[in-house]
């Protein structure tokens, strides 16, 4: 495969070209795709005429498919295609206060997809189906540029800090609720501050709005820490923020990224996005 790679950012994120997800992708090609992943964190593939079926297909190359659990974003029927949506089964645009819209809201919140899990995710990707005229972007903040760019002492002192995770977090934040399945099965977990890629070895920050305190710190001023850091990682220097086509397939590493969903006018148009996510190999600890 000739894959013609194009950075978009000084820090992270390529557009990759001469990719057809369709097809079956040769392994050696495969491999080409993989190392732009590991090296650029987000990839974005224009004109992809793909189904939930080809989607899948294609993401289990890179790992065993998520489970997506029951919850008001997939009308509690758990699978491994999770829907973006604003769109009833009858066509209609879901009301904006409607509570699956609510709860749908928390992707606004930068976040990186199950960090509350104990083993949390490789990668995720969207496949743009249904867009509004203008908004409904999608943001991405590079964590190993925030993390570069911290003093030495800072780097230091997060070097083995363990931080909690807790997806009940999020959907406080936003005033969601959580279906019986969530509060019995996703307890706070354990996550290194830091991570390292075992290709690259490049560090990043593994933070975002599901973590909720720091471990051995008071919880407050571990709160406020991961506030700033927050705030620190997501300045305007280390985001990248897309732009959808229909058709735009985009994957990102969620062990190198955040992201998070931007506002679009959700009572007068559909946005429709539909995501697969990479189980990661093991424990971040
Ligand atoms: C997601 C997500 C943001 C968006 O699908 O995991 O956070 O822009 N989506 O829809
Ligand atoms: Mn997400």
């Amino acid at each position: 495969m000739s894959i013609k790679v194009t950075p978009l950012h000084p820090k992270f994120v390529a557009r990759v070209e001469g990719v057809d997800i369709a097809c079956d992708i040769p392994d050696a090609d495969f491999a080409d795709l993989r190392a732009v992943f590991e090296k650029h964190s987000v990839i974005i593939i224009h004109n992809q005429n793909i189904d939930d079926e080809k989607q899948m297909i294609f993401s289990k190359r890179f790992g065993e498919l998520e489970m997506m659990a029951p919850h008001l974003g997939n009308n509690g029927v758990p699978r491994h295609i999770s829907v973006m949506h604003n769109e009833d089964k009858d066509g209609n645009i879901i009301p904006p206060d409607d509570k699956r819209m609510i709860y749908q809201s928390a992707n606004m919140i930068w976040h990186s997809d199950s960090s509350f899990k104990s083993i949390p995710s490789l990668c995720s990707m969207l496949h743009a189906r249904v867009l509004p005229p203008k908004g409904g972007e999608t943001e991405f903040a590079s964590m190993r540029a925030a993390y570069d760019s911290l003093d030495s002492k800072m780097k230091k002192f997060l070097e083995h800090k363990v931080v909690i995770h807790d997806f009940a977090n999020t959907r406080k934040i936003v005033g969601g609720q959580l279906s019986e399945w969530q509060k019995k099965n996703l307890p706070p977990v354990r996550q290194a501050l830091i991570r390292k890629n075992t290709v690259t070895n490049r560090k990043a920050l593994f933070i975002g709005g599901h973590a909720t305190s720091i471990e051995d710190m008071d919880k407050d001023n571990g709160k406020a820490l991961l506030g700033e850091l927050l705030e620190h990682a997501t300045q305007k220097a280390f985001v990248y923020s897309h732009n959808w086509n229909v058709g735009d397939l985009v994957i990102w590493d969620n062990r190198a990224v955040l992201h998070r969903g931007r506002p679009w006018d959700i009572a007068n148009y559909k946005r429709i996005l539909h995501r697969t996510t990479v189980a990661g190999e093991g424990p971040s600890i």
